[in-house]
């Protein structure tokens, strides 16, 4: 890896045009010939503090030479003053500019994640700024008019029965296994700073009680092998969570709670439902896309850049890289 300290005027004019026209402040790529960039920390550092020692903006973004090569741009180590070769090399990137999706801003360690919509504004200033997605999650929507089709749900509630399952709402008598089974498959939910698991709302017997939370679940010889949870939210039912048996999955279980889900909030007006989870989920998501909810746009969780200065004093060592 080597790394290349950036502005966020020349970031966000790359963003925007797809090439990545600076070598270094001041001088572009088409004057210079070739990009600057550093191997390490002690060179991020000389390099900062020669030349952005004025602007804390400036991050630093990484590019794998193996990336930068496939693309048919080559690195060389020369010295950083061309007229004298017993001065520093330094990585020099020639070629055509480097597309920057090979430049991959490093993300500032512990750093807090903002999560934003991906058509907010706000998300796209933040990544013109050096800022990175660290996770993707999704919302999705199912809206069914007064006269909709129910037939796709009561078919799945059969599916299931026909393989032998009882599918049907559940009552306080049934939390201790509810519990049980989120407990079970609690370090299967993805977690992102978007999504994780979290226990089950400790009022959740008197929300059920009360009206306003409702669980359904897959029997299997008495077993509860699946659940679903879904709380009102205003104008539509949210799901909480749906969770599924390591052994059950892949067998339309949790297709058939949520079907029963929609069933019974649908006989009391229900019209709109929501949903979410990690991007990571394609299980989850699949589910839910058969039942006919539809995406909404992605939430992203944006992280912010490291500066230079900051790299030059921890090196890559104390930065949160990801492959
Ligand atoms: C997500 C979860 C509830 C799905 O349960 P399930 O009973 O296996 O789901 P279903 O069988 O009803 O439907 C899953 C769909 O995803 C597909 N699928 C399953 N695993 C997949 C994978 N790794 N990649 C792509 N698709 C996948 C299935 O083929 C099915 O789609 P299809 O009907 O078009 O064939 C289950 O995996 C689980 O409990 N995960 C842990 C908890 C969790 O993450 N819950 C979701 C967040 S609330």
């Amino acid at each position: 890896m080597i790394v290349h300290i950036t502005l966020p005027e020349d970031w966000a004019a790359a963003r925007n045009s797809g090439q990545y026209l600076a070598s270094t402040r001041g001088v572009t790529m088409a004057a210079a010939g070739f990009l600057h960039a550093s191997e390490d920390a002690a060179q991020v550092n000389r390099v900062g503090s020669a030349l952005y020692s004025d602007r804390p903006d400036a991050f630093v973004v990484a590019m794998e030479e193996e990336a930068l090569t496939a693309a048919g741009l080559h690195v060389r180590r020369e010295p950083s003053d061309l007229h004298d070769p017993t001065s520093p090399l330094f990585p020099h990137v020639y070629g055509a500019s480097v597309p920057p999706m090979l430049m991959r801003p490093i993300p500032r360690r512990a750093a807090e994640a903002r999560v934003l919509r991906e058509d907010d504004p706000k998300a796209q200033h933040l990544l013109d700024t050096g800022w990175s997605v660290e996770s993707t999650s999704w919302g999705a929507r199912l809206h069914l008019g007064d006269e909709a089709d129910l037939s796709p749900y009561t078919c799945r509630v059969q599916d299931a029965e026909e393989r032998g399952l009882c599918v049907r709402k559940l009552g306080a008598e049934d939390l201790v296994r509810l519990e049980a089974l989120d407990g079970l498959v609690a370090p299967d939910f993805p977690h992102t700073p978007a999504s994780h698991h979290d226990p089950l709302p400790a009022d959740l017997s008197a929300r059920i009680a009360g009206g306003d939370a409702r669980a359904f679940g897959a029997f299997h010889r008495g077993e509860l092998v699946g659940f679903t949870v879904v709380v009102q939210a205003k104008e539509r039912w949210e799901v909480d969570r749906t969770a599924v048996d390591r052994r059950w999955r892949g067998q339309g279980v949790a297709q058939a709670v949520k079907a029963s889900s929609v069933l019974d909030t649908y006989a009391d007006g229900v019209r709109v439902w929501g949903t979410g989870g990690a991007a990571v989920n394609t299980a989850s998501r699949r589910m839910n896309e058969a039942l006919g909810f539809v995406l909404e746009p992605f939430w992203l969780a944006l992280v912010p850049p490291v500066g230079w200065r900051e790299y030059a004093e921890s090196g890559p060592g104390g930065m949160r890289i990801e492959s």
